[in-house]
């Protein structure tokens, strides 16, 4: 058979984490079909790609954790990650998905978001076109607005946990991949542990997993963890903690701690995993974190913003340092910032965590890379958005001599992709699917900060998503070869 497209002379990094060995990988009709030494049959039809015996060639990056279930429709070249080599996103994190309702603001703007389930959502995103591949996550926050309310804080009666168990179950039977939490967010902070364990229960039956945005990821986080380790205990489903960290110069170091309570839970029978990104600031919707009458001036002087509608000359400034600008107080800015128009769409980036607590995390051998990034390219978004994966091997892997370049590839695709059940994904071998990413192990690195956030990464080469090539040295091809993946079929 004549390949669609080779990539010549790289050095493979097939997912494994074993060694790298120099070679071709060659596609035909979307799947690798030869992968080594041997010389491969190229036509005139063939795209090849020169790796010059220096590039790696490994499976395309998968990001645990995103945001982007709008972004399949309102950003559907999705350049923020095909330029970092991500072939295959999980949507639906931190509780909040695009079904069974209207699950938040970004959702309810990509105009007609007329779905009620997975199913639609999948037509609706399938229909326009998008480069990634996605794998969904059904969100607990979403689940209750539409069973329960989005602002009723009661607890659920009998009739509607017996209503949210049955959506978690039904989007299993739709492909999702399992149930998100996200429990410092309303209204999922309004439920007992026992509420998402039955709720998860939904998940476990259709052998999915619970990840989980924890209760606490600063003093209580020990306690959050072990919470988590429960819901998996008692739902019998696999547990995947989000965005591992611990927040707040009095809990560094916690980390470690936290991962030595998840070390012993794995050895007594639990099956827990996680994720990280690797920056020392978080970000998120700012009225969730604060109001007028509970901010700080010490909270106004760790935060900026990043998207904030109804005040634009705001992004990318201290909080404090805007406060001050106005001739306001830090309470008072907040409170004109949360009531106006828009205003509950403000999103605040936080520095609150340690560098030590990164190479804590991504020491670890269960941790995977989520980037979290908020795909709202209106503001300054985090830089994660566009910066993690090559952060990793540029911090990670070169600067600090962490961990090696394969167990950083392992992290980013093999490891996932079982985790999260990306069937025929996350390893290169002949039959998978052929997502590819090519980069330079010596150059590759984020460029996106906080000042300069949507900067495209260095290093990457080429970027294949279902033997299409969707990146080229900086340009994106426009091709939209994304599916949104079933879970354990593909
Ligand atoms: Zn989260
Ligand atoms: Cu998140």
């Amino acid at each position: 058979m004549l390949a669609d497209l080779v990539v010549r002379n790289a050095l493979i990094a097939d997912g494994s984490g074993g060694p790298l060995a120099g070679g071709d990988v060659a596609v035909a009709e979307g799947r690798i079909v030869s992968l080594g030494t041997g010389r491969v049959a190229a036509g005139p039809g063939t795209t090849e790609l020169d790796a010059r015996g220096e590039l790696v060639c490994s499976p395309g990056f998968i990001d645990t954790h995103t945001h982007d279930d709008a972004a399949l429709i309102r950003y559907p070249g999705l350049e923020f990650k095909v330029a970092q080599g991500c072939t295959s996103l999980v949507i639906g994190n931190c509780g909040f998905s695009a079904f069974p309702a209207v699950g938040g603001d970004d959702i309810a703007a990509v105009a007609d978001a007329g779905w009620t389930d997975l199913d639609g959502y999948r037509r609706a995103v399938t229909a326009r076109g998008f480069t990634c591949n996605a794998m969904a996550l059904i969100g607990h926050n979403t689940i209750r607005m539409s069973v329960i309310g989005a602002g009723d804080p009661r607890p659920a009666s009998p009739r509607e946990l017996a209503a949210m168990r049955a959506q978690a179950r039904r989007a299993m039977e739709q492909g999702a991949c399992g149930l998100s939490t996200g429990l410092i967010y309303r209204p999922g902070k309004w439920a007992s542990t026992e509420e998402i364990a039955e709720v998860a229960r939904g998940a476990a039956e259709g052998g999915g997993l619970y990840a989980s945005h924890i209760r606490n990821e600063g003093d209580r986080l020990l306690e959050a963890v072990g919470e988590a380790a429960r819901i998996g205990r008692e739902a019998g489903c696999p547990v995947h903690i989000s965005h591992h960290k611990a927040a707040g110069r009095e809990n560094w170091g916690r980390v470690r701690d936290s991962l030595a309570v998840i070390d012993e839970a794995n050895s007594a029978g639990s099956d827990i995993t996680l994720d990280f990104y690797p920056y020392i600031a978080s970000s998120g919707p700012m009225g969730e974190y604060v109001t007028a009458d509970t901010v700080t001036q010490e909270w106004a002087e760790r935060n900026q913003f990043a998207n904030c509608p109804p005040f634009p000359a705001y992004q990318g400034r201290r909080v404090s340092a805007v406060a001050a600008a106005e001739g306001l107080t830090v309470s008072e800015l907040v409170g004109r910032v949360l009531t106006a128009p828009g205003g509950p769409r403000t999103i605040t980036i936080g520095f609150g965590m340690s560098e030590q607590d990164l190479i804590t995390n991504i020491s670890h051998p269960r941790m995977m890379i989520g980037s979290d990034g908020i795909p709202d390219l209106d503001g300054m978004p985090h830089p994660r958005l566009y910066g993690t994966f090559p952060r990793v091997f540029a911090e990670y892997v070169r600067g600090r001599a962490v961990i090696s370049l394969q167990e950083a590839v392992r992290r980013m695709t093999s490891l996932p992709a079982a985790r999260f059940g990306l069937a025929g994904r996350g390893l290169l071998a002949p039959g998978a699917h052929a997502d590819l990413v090519v980069f330079d192990p010596a150059k590759i690195r984020d460029l996106a900060s906080y000042t300069e956030p949507k900067q495209e990464p260095e290093g990457v080469h080429w970027v294949v998503v279902n033997g299409q090539v969707v990146f080229d040295h900086g340009h994106h091809t426009g091709a939209r070869p994304g599916r949104l993946l079933r879970f354990a079929t593909g």
